[in-house]
């Protein structure tokens, strides 16, 4: 049997030049259904308007709300800072909404995301805001191609997406989370020590056969955790960057689990990029299907 949901387009539109994450909290005094109802609505009609992709994701207890029956079970916001070994945390910054923008040049992106913010002004407001940008066609700014162990657009959709018969079929758990990079301290480390830090060759990414366990890739590797799809992009200025981690997986587990390994709380030593990277935002969003968002009425209940 194929599979009968619709996941929204942009989580697997690749080649995308220019990109705008904004996470929105809903006004006090206002409903966080009518977000729900605000957001599904705004999709139809843009979600191809300009070339842009709209992605849109939910705090995962707030879609529960709006579609009990359409949420997977363990869905849960990152509601807890994480707390790892020798002092390392990952904050949670978890907010009630998520509309990730993608295209072509900054231009309709920018466009798109004003006049998204501009009909949910009202119910609620930007919170967080990153633009991002690809560096040297798909490096991240440590300089090491960031993707390689990436499925295939053949086999992301069963990693990342929710199976039909589930609850919450067609969709998907993302995790998105900011890090800082360290540049001077990073780019202060001969190549070579770089290389094991992240537990791959920088010029053309070949693992290395006697990787360190607390090498980045050893420290969330995928056949310990299991596997998941990364969108991850460039952030910053010249002066203040990092790497917006943009993570999709059927299972929230496994993105927990390669958080707490990261930390130094599965066993291992913690995560030797975090000492050169710093997560400074951290958040769960339930990205539904788009049959999912088109069975929202816009008065944000389920239309059934
Ligand atoms: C500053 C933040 C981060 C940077 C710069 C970064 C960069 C990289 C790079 C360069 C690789 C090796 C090439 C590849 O396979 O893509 C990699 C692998 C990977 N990263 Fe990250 N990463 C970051 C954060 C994270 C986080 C937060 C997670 C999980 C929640 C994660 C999950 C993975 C996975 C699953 C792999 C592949 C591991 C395997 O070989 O099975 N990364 N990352």
């Amino acid at each position: 049997m194929g599979r009968m949901s619709t996941p929204q387009s942009g989580i697997l539109a690749l080649g995308t030049a220019s990109h705008a994450y904004l996470e929105f909290d809903v006004g006090s005094g206002e409903d966080g259904r009518d977000l729900v109802g605000a957001i599904a609505a705004l999709r139809e009609p843009r979600t191809t308007m300009g070339g842009v992709n709209l992605v849109a994701g939910f705090r995962p207890e707030l879609w529960r709300q709006v579609a009990p029956d359409d949420t997977p079970g363990d869905a849960a916001g990152f509601n807890e800072d994480l707390t790892g070994v020798d002092g390392f945390a990952m904050p949670a910054t978890q907010h009630d909404a998520v509309l990730w923008l993608s295209g072509s040049a900054y231009d309709v992106i920018f466009d798109a995301a004003r006049d998204a913010i501009a009909a949910l002004a009202g119910i609620a407001a930007v919170a967080e805001e990153t633009s991002s940008w690809p560096y040297r066609h798909d490096r991240d700014l440590t300089g090491f191609i960031d993707g390689t162990e990436n499925p295939s657009l053949i086999d992301a959709p069963e990693i990342a997406l929710i199976p039909d018969g589930s609850p919450g079929a067609g969709g998907t758990i993302l995790l998105l989370q900011k890090w800082a990079h360290d540049a001077v301290a990073w780019e202060s480390l001969p190549v070579a020590r770089q290389e094991e830090v992240m537990g791959r060759t920088k010029l053309d990414s070949v693992e290395l056969a006697d990787k360190a366990s607390d090498s980045h890739v050893a420290s969330t590797d995928q056949e310990r955790f299991g596997e998941i799809f990364r969108r991850n992009m460039p952030y910053g200025t010249v002066t203040d960057h990092g790497t917006m981690f943009v993570g999709f997986s059927s299972e929230q587990r496994r993105l927990s689990a390669m958080l707490e390994s990261m930390a130094g709380l599965a066993g291992g030593a913690r995560d030797a990029l975090t000492r050169y990277t710093r997560p400074f935002t951290g958040a769960y969003y339930f990205v539904p299907s788009t049959d999912s968002l088109r069975r929202i009425d816009p008065a944000g209940s389920e239309a059934g």
